[in-house]
């Protein structure tokens, strides 16, 4: 019997050495840092397995390991990345979304040939300390986003060019150890979301330091000043704590394509000055703010702008946000919800005549009166999404909603609407959302199903619902029916708040079933 065990020994060793160092190399990282196989998804990582390159998540070019993909195998253990370093092909490293923890120190002392490392969704908790991945000349990407390192950020290689620690707990101040990332010349996008980094923005850190950034997303921080990256063409600085005039943005940031400052507490107008972005700009996000008056005249033309989001703010001016937005012919979505917009809808919609690329117009809760004007839809036909809801429109819905032939999503709830639902919308090709409850609209719901029919009679009409076959007079909505209370508006938005959400998701659901209960088939017949 003990002849026999040495002789096996002497075999697995001479067996896993003839296959290469590499074998060894993997057995000794899944030793070292592999606590926890739930479902042994490297029970074929064995010595007496000759090839490492038919091993789970081993990938090879002639013969030499160049990937390891092991994310979403629900691993545990203390993680030793260092005891891959010997592995010189080794590019390509992804444990994402598994449990590794430990603290991350090592690393440096190896020259690494490692150019992309997924650490994304782990359990590591302790800070970046000086070195790691140091030595890895060659790096371009590290994810360490979704685990819980509380910062400690020290040089990486010079290499990286992209960097995402979105979704940790860092709480430095930007202006603090973060600054050890000007190193990162060649850093191009910086994902530092959904942190706790407060405090302003230090001069150095971007026009200096980070000459190649171009997307940096600080979105979901605690920062009280602006970034100024030179070269800068994507930036999201929403939801943090920047308050004060809403930044007319220095000339230096006139690359930008994409900004977002949005959920922050910016007070006063907005400054003709910003307009200086407008050559470039695509995406202008100003959303959730204190924002008063309108859009000033220097937007005038503002032609390469594709979305304007100025929603949840107190700009009241609808005169000069029609005249102003009207010149911007590249517009696909105008997003201006939840405004103190007062005023006739036909002064908005007339005005859009000339954006004929529009997409998605959102107008909903504000104080917009009269109809919904025909013919809007024949100037923007590409429109797929009209919201209107919770105004205080009156008057019937056109049957020329008919050709409005791209819409998706419709929501015209909470007006005064009234007369027959238009025939029509039940041959829109498109339609998947249609939300037209708390009006009082009525109509024939053409449709072979009387479930659907009752469905129906529920989500889009306050009060009085027919469909073929059964006539029903709905009474479960009527408590949110405008002329139930002294103020319906007040309460319709209280209401509203609590009830759209739910609606729109069983109108989602069933369209997607299709009206008739057909899977698939998302249009009345
Ligand atoms: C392990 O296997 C079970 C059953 O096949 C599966 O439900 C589970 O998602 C697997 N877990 C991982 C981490 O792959
Ligand atoms: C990191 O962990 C290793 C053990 O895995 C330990 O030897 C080392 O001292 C630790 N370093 C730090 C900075 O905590
Ligand atoms: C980082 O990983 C997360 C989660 O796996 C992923 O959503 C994100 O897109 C990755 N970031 C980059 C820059 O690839
Ligand atoms: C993640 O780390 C925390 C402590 O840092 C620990 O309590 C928890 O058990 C770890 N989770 C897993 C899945 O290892
Ligand atoms: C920034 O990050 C947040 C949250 O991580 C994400 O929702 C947002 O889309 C990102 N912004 C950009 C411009 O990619
Ligand atoms: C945000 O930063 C301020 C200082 O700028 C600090 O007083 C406050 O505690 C921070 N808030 C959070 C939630 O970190
Ligand atoms: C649309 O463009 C035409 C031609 O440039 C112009 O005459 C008209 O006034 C514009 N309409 C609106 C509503 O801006
Ligand atoms: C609803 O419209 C009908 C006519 O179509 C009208 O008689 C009725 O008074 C209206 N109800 C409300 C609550 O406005």
């Amino acid at each position: 019997m003990k002849s026999q065990t040495v002789v096996v020994m002497v075999l697995l060793i001479c067996c896993s050495a003839s296959s290469g160092d590499e074998s060894e190399t993997l057995l000794s990282f899944k030793r070292s840092s592999i606590d926890v196989d739930p479902n042994g998804s490297l029970s074929d990582w064995t010595p007496s397995s000759r090839n490492s390159c038919s091993w789970t998540g081993v990938a090879c070019d002639s013969g030499h390991v160049t990937a390891l993909r092991l994310g979403r195998l629900g691993l545990v253990g203390r993680l030793r990345i260092d005891d891959l370093m010997p592995l010189r092909e080794l590019r390509d490293v992804d444990l994402s979304w598994n449990s590794f923890y430990g603290n991350l120190s090592h690393g440096g002392a190896d020259n690494c040939g490692f150019v992309a490392v997924d650490l994304s969704g782990n359990n590591f908790s302790e800070a970046v300390t000086g070195g790691f991945f140091s030595g890895c000349g060659r790096l371009a990407e590290l994810n360490l986003s979704r685990n819980s390192v509380p910062g400690g950020i020290h040089p990486f290689s010079a290499s990286l060019r992209r960097l995402d620690l979105s979704q940790n707990r860092i709480s430095d101040e930007l202006s603090g150890r973060l600054g050890d990332l000007s190193r990162c010349a060649n850093l191009v996008a910086l994902d530092l979301s959904r942190n706790a980094i407060s405090g302003g923005f230090p001069e150095t850190l971007g026009s200096v330091s980070l000459p190649a950034l171009r997307v940096f997303n600080l979105s979901h921080n605690n920062l009280s000043g602006l970034a100024r990256c030179a070269n800068l063409e994507e930036l999201d600085v929403s939801r943090n704590a920047l308050a004060g005039p809403v930044p007319s943005l220095p000339g230096g940031l006139a690359r930008l394509v994409r900004i977002s400052l949005a959920g922050n507490r910016f007070v006063g107008t907005v400054p003709p000055d910003l307009s200086r972005l407008c050559w470039s700009l695509r995406e202008l996000d100003l959303s959730d703010n204190l924002i008063e008056g309108g859009l000033p005249s220097t937007f005038n033309s503002c032609s390469s702008l594709e979305t304007l989001n100025l929603g949840h703010n107190y700009l009241s001016k609808v005169n000069t946000i029609s005249s102003v937005v009207s010149t911007m012919t590249s517009l696909k979505s105008l997003f201006m919800p939840f405004k103190k917009l007062t005023g006739s809808l036909q002064v908005p919609l007339r005005a859009l005549a000339n954006c004929t690329n529009l997409e998605a117009l959102d107008l909903s809760a504000n104080e917009f009166t009269g109809n919904i004007p025909t013919g809007f839809c024949t100037s923007v036909p590409k429109l797929k999404k009209l919201l209107l809801a919770d105004n205080l429109l009156s008057g019937a819905v056109s049957p020329e909603i008919g050709k409005c032939t791209g819409l998706e999503s419709v929501d015209f709830s909470f007006n005064g609407l009234e007369g027959p639902i238009p025939t029509e919308v039940w041959s829109l090709p498109r339609l998947a959302d249609l939300v037209m409850w708390a009006n009082n609209l009525s109509g024939e719901i053409p449709t072979r199903s009387a479930r659907t029919a009752s469905w129906l009679s529920r989500h889009l009409s306050s009060t009085t619902t027919q469909s073929t076959g059964k006539s029903r007079r709905r009474s479960g909505n009527q408590r949110i029916s405008r002329s139930d209370t002294p103020d319906p508006h007040r309460a319709i938005r209280a209401d509203r708040a609590r009830t759209r959400d739910r609606v729109q998701e069983s109108v989602r659901v069933a369209a997607k079933r299709g009206w008739d209960g057909v899977p698939g088939h998302g249009r009345a017949v």
